[in-house]
């Protein structure tokens, strides 16, 4: 048989109901703070990764599916979502109006990376963004919100990493300095002996213990923020000590895309090994212009699905939380019953099944336990002849006869009792 390609994972059921869950809270969270979703094309023209990510970033450099279509023009498969929702709120007018735009989405992202745990070619985001104000409060807010999510998510241990980036005039003088620092350095990778002549703050998100090494005596952006920028990070700490955020101030924390200004953050979880980001975000108040775009500030971040699924507490989220009902027919003539008891369930809003292979009762009912039914349903000829079916609760094996017409009624009666007994 054909394989799936490398890096990308088929999501199979049970996990796929918690992915559903994952999703449900955070879009329920994200509509407390305004958001609303927008959906995107999985396809852009390569130039607006490019322009925003960064040309000398890993993700422009190293990562991206690009390809020409059919008429030669370069598309590239996502591999992150900021951009691409920049570019539908200025195409379609979104900023325009004045006031706090906030748009979040939720998909695929591809990059071309080596798989390991937690990192994988096709991996799943939650996007917030928020355009059109740049008041430290909103970065407090966007924040508040990703935490929000993650906590109620019930993800245990994690650690909020912030650090100001500056804005372009601040990197300018930072990169000077950092250019002359990295000048007289020997035995930087090779990537690093490039990048510190083409955009030095790349070398300072460079993965190689060597490169880490020589860094450590690097100068930190910190102090070469200016006095706005300065007042901008220190009210968003404020704001964060406010609201009791533990927050770790992280003045070489710097992040693998090109486009931040000011605030940036993550949240790194243990129990991830290397790849421990679960989230990353921050401020890129210049990349509408740098696209081409009018002025138009924003912030946000993307929680990588894949890592956060893998950290979450797994008996909170391996429940299935439906009431599923199993009909089991024996012979054809209780089959005709049972087809017509199956649609008038559903009608009832009951998620109800039966398997059309005509097997033995017992192997039925081992089916209905490996589909997880809290309720047996079973109809053979005595039933037929009775006008009553059998009902099973499968926690207790307690088994009663009901009248067939009072069928959709004593199981949602059972329904109810069950659920308020274990209180989902
Ligand atoms: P990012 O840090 O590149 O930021 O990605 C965000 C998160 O996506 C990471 O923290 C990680 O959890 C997850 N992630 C990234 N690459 C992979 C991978 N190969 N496999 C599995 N998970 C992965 C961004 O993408 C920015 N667009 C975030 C942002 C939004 N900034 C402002 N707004």
């Amino acid at each position: 048989m054909i394989k799936a390609i490398r890096g990308m994972r088929d999501l199979l059921p049970p996990e796929t109901a918690r992915w559903q869950w994952v999703e449900q809270v955070a879009r329920e969270v994200f509509a407390l703070y305004g958001y609303r979703e927008i959906r995107l094309p999985l396809l852009e023209r390569t130039e607006l990764f490019a322009r925003s990510i960064g040309a000398d970033t890993d993700i422009v450099s190293k990562e991206m599916y690009s390809f020409p279509d059919r008429k030669g023009e370069s598309l590239t498969l996502r591999p992150e979502a900021t951009a691409s929702v920049l570019r539908a709120v200025v195409e379609n007018g979104l900023d325009k109006g004045g006031g706090v735009k906030k748009l979040y989405t939720l998909g695929p992202m591809f990059r071309y990376e080596r798989p390991q745990k937690g990192r994988y070619r096709q991996f799943y985001q939650i996007n917030g963004e928020a355009f059109g104000v740049d008041a430290p409060e909103l970065d407090a807010e966007v924040i508040l919100l990703l935490l929000d999510i993650l906590q109620r998510l019930q993800l245990g241990e994690m650690r909020l990493l912030i650090n100001s980036l500056g804005c372009p005039e601040c990197q300018v003088k930072f990169k000077a300095a950092l250019g002359l620092f990295l000048i007289s350095r020997e035995g930087l990778c090779e990537d690093c002996q490039r990048r510190r002549t083409t955009n030095a703050l790349r070398v300072l998100d460079c993965k190689s213990v060597h490169c880490k090494e020589i860094l450590k005596d690097a100068p930190v952006i910190r102090d070469y923020l200016c006095a706005d920028c300065a007042a901008h990070f220190a009210r968003v700490l404020e704001l964060l000590r406010r609201f009791g955020v533990a927050y770790e101030d992280q003045p070489r924390l710097v992040r693998g895309l090109d486009y931040y200004t000011r605030t940036a953050f993550e949240v790194v979880a243990p129990g991830l090994g290397a790849q421990d980001a679960v989230a990353g975000g921050g401020r890129y108040d210049g990349l509408s212009q740098q696209l081409g775009g009018p002025a138009l500030p924003g912030l946000g971040f993307a929680i990588g699905q894949d890592r956060l699924l893998e950290v979450l507490p797994r008996e909170l989220l391996g429940r299935d939380r439906e009431y599923k009902v199993f009909l089991v027919a024996l012979g054809e003539a209780a089959k005709e019953k049972c087809l017509n008891l199956l649609q008038k369930l559903r009608e009832n809003n009951l998620a109800t099944e039966m398997d059309f292979g005509n097997r033995s009762l017992k192997a039925q009912i081992s089916q209905a336990d490996r589909l997880g039914a809290a309720c047996v349903i079973i109809i053979g000829e005595m039933e037929l002849k009775d006008g009553k079916a059998q009902i099973r609760e499968m926690a207790t094996a307690y088994q009663q006869p009901v009248p067939f017409n009072e069928v959709p009624d004593h199981v949602k009666w059972l329904k109810d009792k069950t659920l308020a007994e274990t209180n989902v």
